[in-house]
């Protein structure tokens, strides 16, 4: 009898401008070689997270030179491109972030293609998946380095000094949206000796705030506020407006304001006016980790630092590829939890009963399964 084919891993280099992570480390090679796969890697896939071509060869993986199409498993962490996904093997199961709200033409032509599509973005919150959560890892680094990015810009420093030259008084910072990033925000801040207050939709999130040792923006909530699921639901008109008079007092006495407020499926509300930007101190720094989305402030730019009446308004997009090393470390981790459940001894086992596969499954057997991006 013929030797099995083992099935084949592949794990290309992330094409899209600034992204510098990469889908595995060695570790995670070598933990997959042990799942009974083999592993292919494009050439230079590692370099932009400080692994080499031979790093990943001593833990088991082929080079290939280019984008290798007759993967059985392809891992990346951003979509595939249209092009990609036109030259791949039919029925390869693909794994990477995918937004089923913005990725229409990818979901039509995987489906097109029978390519099981898996999106990282819709692994559910329970304790099974923890593990898997990515758009938990990359936003918890994001929320970490986005005060550190604010921190650069400002034209103080963050901790209260009592000096023989006179006193310092501490930075203020808001932050607005208090979920992964938000919280981490606000411990990044109370670490650098600011003094911090946060605002949110939803009730739970209070004491969480104050036992990071920051204030919490009270305004009353509103019923409905939070998901099953615990997403923030969009908030009411009523909830708004209240929120924006007791934030726009805050802002206004403000350092740096971390804006992280986002509602899955929709634009990010916007937060922050003109007007208000108008109101802060000059020399003062937004950064708005909802530019993805939209933004939270009326006036950031995508992937821009911009000046407003003195304000800087950082809007980069993809904040977690600038600390690649650890990203890259935590997603790739993530995918490795995700693919010991669809791996078994060597062969593919996607059971569409396992709550987590089922959540995560965008197309499969040339259907898109996800109800909302068929929507
Ligand atoms: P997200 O990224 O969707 O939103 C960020 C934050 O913005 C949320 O806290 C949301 O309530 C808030 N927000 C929305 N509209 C707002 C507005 N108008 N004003 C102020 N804030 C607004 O949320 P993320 O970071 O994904 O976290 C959502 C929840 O899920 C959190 O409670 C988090 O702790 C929880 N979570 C649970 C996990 C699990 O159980 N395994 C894993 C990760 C997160």
């Amino acid at each position: 009898m013929g030797k099995v084919a083992k099935l084949i891993v592949f794990i290309p280099k992330e094409t899209l401008e600034n992204e510098t992570r990469v889908s595995a480390t060695p570790d995670t090679i070598k933990a997959l070689i042990q799942c009974g796969v083999d592993v292919v890697v494009e050439k230079g896939a590692g370099n932009s997270s400080s692994i080499s071509d031979d790093d990943f060869k001593k833990s088991g993986a082929e080079i290939n030179e280019k984008f290798f199409h007759d993967a059985d498993i392809i891992i990346s962490v951003n979509p595939l491109t249209n092009p990609q996904i036109n030259t791949i093997k039919e029925s390869c199961v693909c794994v990477s972030f995918l937004d089923i709200f913005s990725t229409h033409e990818i979901i039509s032509a995987a489906a097109e293609k029978r390519i099981t599509y898996f999106s990282m973005n819709l692994i559910p919150r329970i304790s099974r998946a923890q593990k898997m959560d990515a758009l938990s890892s990359q936003t918890n680094i994001a929320g970490y380095k986005a005060v550190i990015m604010a921190a650069n810009e400002l034209p103080k420093i963050f901790p209260l000094m009592m000096t023989a030259a006179g006193t310092l008084h501490p930075a203020k910072v808001v932050v607005l949206g208090v979920g992964v990033a938000g919280l981490q925000a606000i411990a990044t801040a109370k670490r650098l000796g600011a003094v911090v207050e946060a605002s949110d939709v939803r009730p739970s999130v209070k004491e969480q705030v104050l036992s990071l040792g920051a204030k919490f923006i009270e305004v009353p909530f509103d019923k409905d506020s939070e998901s099953k699921d615990g997403y923030a639901n969009g908030a009411s008109e009523k909830f708004l407006k209240k929120q924006a008079e007791e934030v726009s007092k805050r802002i206004a006495a403000a350092d740096i304001v971390i804006c992280t407020a986002l509602v899955p499926g929709k634009k990010a509300p916007v937060l922050i006016s003109k007007e208000m930007v108008k109101s802060m101190k000059s020399g003062s720094v937004i950064v708005d980790m909802a530019a993805v989305q939209g933004g939270n402030c009326e006036l950031t730019e995508t992937d821009k630092i911009s000046t407003h009446h003195g304000v800087k308004i950082i809007g980069v997009t993809n904040i977690a590829a600038t600390v690649p090393v650890h990203s890259t470390q935590m997603y790739s981790k993530n995918i490795l939890e995700f693919l010991q459940c669809i791996i078994s001894a060597g062969k593919l086992n996607i059971d569409l009963k396992d709550e987590i596969i089922s959540a995560a499954i965008v197309t499969h057997d040339g259907k898109i399964k996800n109800e909302k991006a068929l929507k």
